[in-house]
């Protein structure tokens, strides 16, 4: 890719300002996954290594701008991450007037989505974030997709703009899996909503060889392929829109398969009473929490034949125990796998976390809705406005 990278920089004794996505989830106050603080460590090492002043921004939630939210403070954040580089990390809440920062020092900037004209990518804000540096380096991955005035606006205007390691790292194994992937490629996509995925679905149908839909997805297209969907979550307004990706998978050679058994349960609770059904045995009271043992197997054989993997979204409610077969037995295909696999969204790295097939999967991104729009193929903002920058050597 042509950008510039922090690794190519001299970044001795200067201000390095690294945008990271240090939007972890957090309950009372405890940090729940530090997957995406653990993945910005080599970056913030590396600029350490090399004598630079670190000031380090991230968002973290959705608050409501202009204003200070408690809960969306990025304290526990900056606590974890001084822990985790066993050095102290300055939060500074008024950073936007100027930073006093030494070389071999980390700042940690409260929470960017507490300014005015972030989500806009208001241009003065994003001048104003430029002049506090001498390089930008944008490693957000996660927060790529965005163009606000931390990611794309500042990469604009900084003196210097960069990709960092970490960003580098994610799109090159994309990049993998989905402009030169070892075939043939199978795309798996779970979720709740046909509705939020619509449009990766129908973009993957082009890219890949086969399509496994999972979770609230599939019973759309369960019901799309006649069957009866009892009481499950599943969109109505999209069975025609599921009904012609099955007919384009089929003109394409492909196929978007349908599980042959589903496990249901009259409430939705982690100890509801499953029940394999097949797929044309689903009671007008019943729901679809999983597939079945046969469809697990169909789908372990399909991972088995794949040469290149890509993976969102869970199959099941597998965060309930008496519906999470479906989902362990995906993870653990993947993970027997040979062939190169990626995986991506927050569900699916509970899953992953869940079933301890983590160090089996070839990469797991911390992107969720940045992952989603690589695989789509859509451009990435931010990794635009370093590419820009690189082409015209501004
Ligand atoms: C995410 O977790 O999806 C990223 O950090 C981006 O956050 P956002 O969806 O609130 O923009
Ligand atoms: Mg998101």
């Amino acid at each position: 890719m042509n950008v510039l990278r922090m690794e190519d920089l001299d970044l001795a004794g200067k201000r390095v300002m690294i945008r990271e996505d240090l939007n972890v989830p957090i309950s009372n106050g405890k940090i729940v996954s530090d997957a995406r603080i653990r993945a910005a460590l080599p970056t913030l090492l590396l600029a350490l290594e090399r004598g630079a002043a670190v000031i380090v921004l991230s968002h973290l939630g959705r608050p409501a701008e202009g204003a200070f939210s408690p809960e969306d403070s990025l304290a526990p954040v900056a606590q974890h991450l001084a822990a985790l580089l066993k050095r102290p990390v300055r939060l500074e809440s008024d950073w936007l007037s100027g930073i006093e920062i030494e070389a071999g020092e980390v700042v940690l900037c409260e929470n960017v989505r507490f300014n005015k004209g972030e989500k806009a990518n208001d241009d003065a804000l994003a001048r104003n974030m430029a002049s506090l540096c001498d390089v930008f380096v944008m490693d957000a991955f996660g927060t790529a997709h965005r163009a606000q005035a931390s990611t794309e606006g500042v990469t604009r205007h900084a003196p210097v703009a960069a990709a960092g390691p970490l960003l580098s790292q994610e799109l090159d194994a994309l990049g993998r899996s989905m402009l030169q992937p070892v075939r043939p490629l199978l795309a798996i996509v779970g979720g709740s909503k046909v509705s939020t995925k619509l449009t990766v679905l129908s973009s993957l149908l082009a890219k890949v060889d086969e399509l496994i839909v999972g979770g609230g997805i599939a019973n759309t297209f369960i019901a799309a392929a006649g069957y009866a969907v009892g009481k499950s979550l599943y969109e109505p307004e999209l069975v025609n829109e599921a009904q012609k990706l099955i007919r384009r998978a089929h003109d394409n050679g492909g196929s978007i398969p349908i599980p042959k058994d589903v496990v249901v349960a009259k409430t939705f609770e982690e100890n509801a009473e499953p029940q394999v059904r097949n797929v044309d045995e689903v009671a007008d009271d019943e729901m679809i929490l999983d597939i079945g043992p046969l469809t697990s197997v169909a789908y372990a054989a399909a991972i088995a034949g794949a040469g290149t993997i890509v993976w969102n979204g869970p199959v099941g409610v597998f965060e309930f125990r008496n519906f999470a077969a479906g989902t362990r037995a995906v993870a653990e295909a993947i993970a027997r796998s040979k062939a190169f696999s990626i995986a991506g969204g927050g569900d699916t790295l509970a899953a992953i976390d869940q079933f301890g097939v983590g160090k089996e999967i070839s990469y797991i991104s911390t992107g969720g809705g940045a992952f989603l729009e690589f695989i789509e193929g859509k451009t990435l903002p931010a990794v635009k406005a370093l590419q820009d920058r690189y082409q015209t050597g501004a």
